[in-house]
C-alpha cells in the first residue's frame, strides 16, 4: 500500500528514489517526488507519473539530483482514479508547501467545504489534497512568532481518520513528519535523516530507527528530531536485521523464489523452538506463562486474508491438542466485545505487522481487557511494538503479494504454540514433534519432485469454469480456501472454496462438464467422506484435481493427481500448500499476470 520515503542528506532525492524503490513490493499504482535544493524562496520542485518507479526516475530525468531535502511516495489508490493528478506530492496553490499522505483523511468533504469558503480549489478527487490547502491557510494566518510545526499540528488536530504524513515548505529547513494508525519510521545514517513507512529502505543507507507512535507530530532536520514542547521524542536505536534485496535469483519470479524458500523458512521457524529431547515445543517470547494459558477462557486470532486462513488452521490445532477455547476471526469483523475479558488471549496473526484491520481489532481486545500478542514476521514491526509480546514467523523477507512461505510459517508457529500449551499424551506430542523436525525435508523433496502434473492441471484451468477448491476437516477446508485465494489473486479468475460436505447444499449447481475441482485430500479420518463429495462432482461431470498422498482408490476419481509427501496428518496443511502455491503460479502465468504484483493489491494493507 501506499508508501513514504522522505530524506534530508547531501543528494537527498537519489535516497527517495532509491527508497521507494525498495518500498515497491508493498504494491502501488503511481508515484512522486519533490525536492527543495536551496535555502530561497522558490516553488518546491515536484514530479509524478502513473506507473512505476523506474517511470518517475525517467520523467524525473536527472532534474533532482542534488537536492537537499527530499519527500516521495507511492500510491494505492483509495480515493479518486489512478491519475498524475491523483498520485502525490499534493501542493499549495503557489507550490511553495507540498506533502505526501498514507491512510484515509475520514473527514476530508468537510475539510473541502471549509476550504474552499476559504477560497482553495481543489485539482485532484483525493482525500489528501485538503490537508495542503489548510496548512498553507495557516502558515499565511498564524501569529507571529509561531512555526511551521505549529501550523502543521493545527492542521494534523483538524483531522479525522489515519494518516502518515511527510511535508515540506519552502523557507523550511525540514520536514514535517505525522503519525496516526499509518505507519512511519525515523532513521539516522552517515550524513542521512531519513523517514520511512517501513525500516526496509533503511538497510545500506541508515544505522538507527527510532520508532514513531500515533499522534507524533514532528520536524524532522539534520539535526534530529523536535517537536512542540510537550511531545516526547523517540530515542534512535540500532537498526536490527538485514536487508535481503528483493532479487529472484535464478527463479523468474519472487514468488516462485518464495515458494522454494519454503525448507529454509520453515527450518528457521523451527529452530530453536523444539527441546533437545524432542519431546516438547517451547514457543518462548509470550507475556502469559504456560500454566496462564491452559487456564484461559478463551483464546482468539485476528487476522486477514492468507492469515486468517492460516490462524483457522492454528485454532484447529489449538482445539485439538488443548483444552483451550480458541476461535479465528477476520479481524475487520471482530467482535471484540463479546470475545475479550480479561482472562483472554487476542494473538494478531500477520506477515507485514502493519495491517489496519488487524491492528485495530488488537486495540479493541486491549480496549475490552483481553491480554494481546502476536504472531508476526517484520521484526519492529507496528503489531510486535503494539503486543510487545509473541513469537516471530522468521520466514524472512516476502516481497511478492501473494502471500506463500509466509503460510506455511505462521502455520508453523501456530502449531508450536498449540504444542507449547498442549497436555495432550506424551507419546502423541512425540510422534507430531517428530515428524515436524523432518518437515523442511519433507518439503524439500516434493518441492524437487513435483512433476508436469502441476502444469497438466495448469493447463486444465481457465477463465469459463471458475475452480471449485474442497477439504474435509478444518486443516483441508482452510487450506482449499487459501488455494482459491491464492489462484484468484493472481490469475483473476473467480473461485470457490468450500467444506466438501457443502457442495450439495447449494454449490453443486455450478458443476458442470469439465468444471475444474480441486480436492485437496490427505490421508486423515477425513478421507472417505472427501471421496464421497469427489464422487458427486465426478458424476455430474467435474474434472478431478486431486491432491493426496493416497494412493489407495481414490486416486481412481482423480483426473490428474497432485502427489504429495505422506507426513502425520496434522502436518498435511504444509505439504498440500506447496501444489496450490504452485498451480496458482502456472495459472498466473499462463494468463499473463504480473504475479509478484498482481493488479489492484498491496502487500502491507494500512487501510481499513
Ligand atoms: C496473501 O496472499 C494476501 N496478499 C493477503 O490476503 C494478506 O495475507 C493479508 O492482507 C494479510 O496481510 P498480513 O499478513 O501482512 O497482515
Amino acid at each position: 500500500m501506499c508508501g513514504i520515503y522522505g530524506c534530508i542528506s547531501e543528494n537527498a532525492s537519489v535516497q527517495v528514489l532509491e527508497g521507494l524503490r525498495k518500498l515497491e513490493y508493498r504494491g502501488y499504482d503511481s508515484a512522486g517526488l519533490a525536492a527543495i535544493f536551496s535555502d530561497n524562496n522558490d516553488p518546491i520542485e515536484t514530479e509524478r507519473t502513473t506507473g512505476y518507479v523506474s517511470d518517475l526516475v525517467l520523467k524525473a530525468n536527472g532534474r533532482f539530483d542534488g537536492a537537499k531535502i527530499s519527500i516521495g511516495h507511492t500510491r494505492w489508490a483509495t480515493h479518486g482514479g489512478v491519475t498524475d493528478h491523483n498520485a502525490h506530492p499534493h501542493s499549495s496553490e503557489d507550490g511553495k508547501i507540498t506533502l505526501v499522505h498514507n491512510g484515509i483523511i475520514e473527514n476530508s468533504a468537510n475539510l473541502s467545504n471549509k476550504i474552499s469558503k476559504l477560497g482553495y480549489a481543489l485539482s485532484s478527487e483525493t482525500d489528501t489534497e485538503v490537508i495542503v490547502h489548510l496548512l498553507d491557510h495557516e502558515l499565511k494566518t498564524q501569529s507571529d512568532g509561531k512555526s511551521h510545526l505549529d501550523a502543521f499540528c493545527n492542521v494534523i488536530s483538524q483531522l479525522e481518520g489515519s494518516w502518515a504524513i511527510a511535508a515540506m515548505a519552502t523557507g523550511l529547513d525540514g520536514i514535517l513528519i505525522s503519525r496516526k494508525g499509518a505507519p512511519l519510521v525515523i532513521g539516522r545514517g552517515q550524513g542521512n535523516i531519513s523517514v520511512s513507512s517501513d525500516v526496509q529502505p533503511f538497510y545500506g543507507a541508515c544505522s538507527e530507527v527510532a520508532y514513531m507512535k500515533d499522534g507524533d507530530n514532528f520536524l524532522l532536520t539534520s539535526s534530529g528530531i523536535s517537536s512542540q514542547i510537550d511531545l516526547e521524542i523517540p530515542e534512535f536505536e540500532v537498526l536490527e536485521g538485514i536487508y535481503d534485496e528483493e532479487d529472484p535469483g535464478n527463479f523468474p519470479h519472487m514468488m516462485l523464489k518464495e515458494i522454494h524458500d519454503q525448507p529454509t523458512s520453515l527450518s528457521n521457524a523451527l529452530s530453536g523452538r523444539i527441546s533437545s529431547d524432542g519431546l516438547g515445543a517451547e514457543l518462548s517470547g509470550l507475556e502469559l506463562s504456560i500454566e496462564q494459558i491452559m487456564k484461559l477462557d478463551r483464546i482468539n486470532l485476528v487476522a486477514c486474508g492468507t492469515a486468517y486462513y492460516a490462524s483457522e488452521i492454528i485454532c484447529s490445532y489449538i482445539r485439538r491438542l488443548t483444552q483451550v477455547r480458541a476461535e479465528a476471526f477476520i479481524a475487520s469483523e471482530f467482535p471484540a466485545k463479546s470475545v475479550c475479558s480479561p482472562n483472554t488471549l487476542t494473538i494478531g496473526v500477520s506477515q507485514s505487522g502493519e495491517t489496519k484491520d488487524t491492528l485495530d481489532a488488537l486495540f479493541k481486545a486491549k480496549k475490552f481487557g483481553s491480554h494481546i500478542s502476536s504472531f508476526c514476521n517484520v521484526i519492529g514491526s507496528t503489531m510486535s511494538r503494539l503486543t510487545g509480546n509473541g513469537a516471530y514467523l522468521h520466514a524472512g523477507p516476502e516481497y511478492a503479494v501473494a502471500s506463500t512461505k509466509v503460510f506455511t510459517n505462521m502455520v508453523a508457529v501456530g502449531l508450536l504454540f498449540a504444542l507449547t500449551i498442549s497436555d495432550i499424551k506424551q507419546s502423541e506430542k512425540k510422534k507430531i514433534i517428530h515428524e515436524l523436525r523432518k518437515l523442511p525435508n519433507i518439503i524439500s523433496s516434493q518441492l524437487i519432485d513435483m512433476d508436469d502434473s502441476i502444469s497438466d492441471a495448469a493447463e486444465m484451468i481457465n477463465s469459463s469454469e471458475p475452480p471449485i477448491f474442497i477439504g474435509r476437516g478444518a486443516l483441508s477446508s482452510f487450506t482449499a480456501k487459501e488455494g482459491a485465494l491464492k489462484m484468484m489473486e493472481i490469475s483473476y479468475i473467480p473461485c470457490l472454496a468450500l467444506p466438501g460436505g457443502e457442495l450439495k447444499h447449494g454449490p453443486i449447481a455450478l458443476i458442470s462438464d469439465g468444471s475444474p475441482v480441486i480436492a485437496i485430500a490427505p490421508s486423515d479420518s477425513h478421507l472417505s467422506m472427501m471421496e464421497s463429495s469427489i464422487r458427486e462432482c465426478k458424476s455430474r461431470g467435474a474434472k478431478i484435481i486431486l491432491v493426496t498422498d493416497n494412493e489407495g482408490p481414490i486416486s481412481d476419481l482423480a483426473d490428474i493427481i497432485l502427489q504429495t509427501n505422506h507426513t502425520h496428518p496434522e502436518l498435511s496443511p504444509f505439504v498440500n500448500a506447496i501444489p496450490i502455491q504452485l498451480l496458482a503460479y502456472q495459472v498466473g502465468i499462463r494468463n499473463g499476470v504480473n504475479v509478484d504484483r498482481p493488479r489492484n493489491l498491496a502487500k502491507s494493507v494500512t487501510v481499513v
